[in-house]
């Protein structure tokens, strides 16, 4: 059996004064089996590190710099990371992809720098309304998997995560139902398992989009469902910990 993780992904919120209760508050209420994580905005990491260190809930940022260290403004490395206690570290997210030209290749880049820095990569993948309409979800999914795979190789997935994320369902209170999410997942796990049989059974595969305490315990009971990648629920404490116990 794989284990459940469930990850808050805040995206651009939050204010040093905003975070420390809810940091508290995660850190004190969580409860159950499933790993809990936090993705916080860079000027943060200080802060979830400060208030999470020691207790079970891990933390990690959003993005990270395809590069090692240079002349890159703007960007922040993975080692840099690290040195902020950061465990994981989400690659490839839609606002990433669709806002900030993070291409296929540029994520694969990332997720090459975040394993090389000794991160756990959260692979994102997920497709827009147009590509589901169009029946082309499996392809789109695949694809984003192909260019990290044909770059780092299977193995590479024995330390990472992926998140199933389509992009009609992020924030927008339109989750896809279990059966929807559990067919992706599946086609997921079968394309790693064409490569390794052990590397799919192992991998957590989590799922992303308007999750809230009311539908978690039916998706993660889904059999490829390995736990949630939760935006806007994961900035209330309750309803971030009624999904983590969910899990
Ligand atoms: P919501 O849970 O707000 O739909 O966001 C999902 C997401 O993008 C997490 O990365």
């Amino acid at each position: 059996m794989r284990s459940k993780l469930v990850a808050g992904n805040w995206k651009m919120h939050g204010s040093l004064s905003g975070n420390q209760g809810l940091l508290q508050a995660v850190r004190d209420g969580v409860k159950g089996n499933a790993a809990v994580a936090v993705c916080v905005p860079y000027p943060y990491l200080a802060q979830a590190r400060a208030v999470l260190e020691g207790g079970s809930v891990a933390w990690g940022a959003q993005d990270v710099s395809e590069h090692a260290q240079g002349a890159f403004t703007g960007e922040v490395s993975g080692a840099m990371l690290v040195d902020f206690g950061c465990r994981y570290v989400l690659v490839g997210h839609s606002e990433r992809r669709s806002f900030y030209g993070d291409t296929d290749a540029v994520v694969a880049a990332k997720f090459t720098a975040a394993l090389k820095a000794g991160l756990t990569p959260v692979l994102c993948v997920g497709e827009s309304l147009a590509e589901r309409e169009a029946g082309t979800t499996g392809e789109v999914v695949t694809r984003q998997i192909d260019a990290v795979l044909s770059s780092s190789g299977v193995a590479a997935f024995s330390s990472a995560v992926v998140a199933y994320e389509p992009v009609w369902a992020i924030g927008t209170g339109r989750t896809a139902s279990p059966a929807q999410a559990q067919e992706v997942h599946a086609l997921i796990r079968q394309r790693f398992a064409r490569d390794s049989a052990e590397v799919a059974s192992g991998l957590q595969i989590l799922y992303g989009g308007s999750v809230k305490p009311g539908n978690a315990k039916e998706l993660f009971g889904q059999p490829d469902i390995d736990g949630g990648l939760i935006g806007g629920a994961s900035l209330v404490a309750e309803d971030f910990l009624a999904i983590c116990a969910a899990a």
